[in-house]
């Protein structure tokens, strides 16, 4: 077998990471609007959890300055960025800006959710429960309304690069 093989109990931080960092994922950011305050933060780990009931997750590191108002708020907001939005997951990962000057469109929705215009997809998102693993909190929310953008392709992240998919997805071309 060729490539390099790590014993489980001498596993390294930054070998961990640059597997990880191979496994391709869609980008969303994450919003919420806590007491006034808005807070943005770029998401690889998010995934559906449940279809009955409808449900998703994501961890966030527990260090996160996002951190607080994404717990303490009991709704939250996930777009997902579409492939022309990479200044958007750039500029949500400066930590030396209002992040939501920097790059995007931004409306206002119910519960003054931050919403990112030309994201493909919108989940308004109340938070179900938060569970301590390891050095993240995974964050459970309880899907109350989906808004669907046709016509747009998802930004990818892998081997720490953005990518689009050649492909156009649409309803048409399923074939899986
Ligand atoms: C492509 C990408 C994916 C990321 N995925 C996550 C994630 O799933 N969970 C997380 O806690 N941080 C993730 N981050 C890091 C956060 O975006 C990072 O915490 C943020 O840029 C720093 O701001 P903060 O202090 O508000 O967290 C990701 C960053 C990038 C660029």
């Amino acid at each position: 077998m060729s490539g390099t093989r790590l014993a489980a109990t001498a596993l390294r931080a930054d070998a961990f990471r640059d597997a990880l960092a191979r496994y391709p994922a869609g980008v969303v950011v994450v919003t919420t609007s806590c007491q006034g305050r808005r807070a943005a933060v770029i998401i690889a780990s998010f995934t559906s959890a449940s279809l009955d009931p409808p449900l998703i997750s994501y961890c966030l590191k527990k260090d996160s300055s996002s951190g607080s108002a994404l717990i303490e708020s009991e709704w939250f907001a996930v777009n997902f960025l579409s492939d022309s939005q990479s200044d958007v997951a750039a500029g949500c990962s400066r930590s030396d800006v209002d992040r939501f000057s920097v790059a995007g469109v931004w409306s206002t929705g119910s519960h003054g959710l931050p919403f990112l215009e030309g994201a493909t997809v919108h989940l308004m998102c109340r938070r179900e429960r938060v569970i301590e693993v390891g050095d993240h909190f995974l964050i459970v929310g309880a899907v109350a309304d989906v808004r669907v953008t046709e016509n747009r392709n998802p930004l990818l992240c892998c081997r720490r690069s953005y990518a689009g998919v050649e492909k156009t997805m649409s309803r048409n071309q399923r074939t899986i």
